[in-house]
């Protein structure tokens, strides 16, 4: 075989090769890329009760919301700070007489209001079980 048909032979291999190579990478890299689309939608779709879930993943109810976010925003101006002589959360001095009463007494007042307690505080549109989750998180561990 003479030199320069060996080479050439030798070249169209390598670039056969080489294309082989590049094709194998680009397929590979969108097998990669199709997986993190999938990740991402997997975590990322969240769908709100009420609205289109078609595509959704995963369903996230408009549920109740926590004690806490119902405490915060519905409770916290009054019962943080003792404003107009509010009981303070977790503060077991200002609590414990109350508790004495028995808990049923507590959800009443938080329900219906009495003096400075405005009926469902700053909250008239959470339900029962809401403003008592609040009350419960009021006193938790006293
Ligand atoms: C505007 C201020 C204010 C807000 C807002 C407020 N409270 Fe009160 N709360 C008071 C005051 C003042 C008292 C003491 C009333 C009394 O004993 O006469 C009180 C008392 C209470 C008591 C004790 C009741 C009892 O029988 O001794 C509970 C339970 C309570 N609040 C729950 C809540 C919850 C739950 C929220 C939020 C959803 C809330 N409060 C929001 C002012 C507030």
């Amino acid at each position: 075989m003479k030199y320069t048909t060996m080479a050439r032979r030798l070249a169209t291999i390598t670039i056969a090769s080489f294309i082989t190579l590049i094709g194998a990478g680009v397929s590979q890299a969108g097998t990669i890329e199709d997986g993190i689309v999938e990740r991402i939608q997997a975590v990322g779709t969240v769908c709100i009760a009420g609205e289109d879930c078609a595509k959704a993943v995963v369903v996230v109810a408009a549920g109740p919301k926590s004690a806490k976010d119902i405490y915060q925003s519905g409770c916290a101006a009054c019962h943080s700070s003792g404003a107009a002589g509010a009981p303070k959360i977790g503060n077991a001095a200002d609590w414990e007489p109350r508790i004495a009463l028995g808990i049923d007494s507590l959800y009443a007042t938080a329900l219906n209001g009495r003096g400075g307690m405005p009926a469902r505080g700053l909250c008239p549109s959470c339900s029962d079980d809401e403003i008592k989750s609040a009350v419960d998180h009021m006193i938790e561990g006293l």
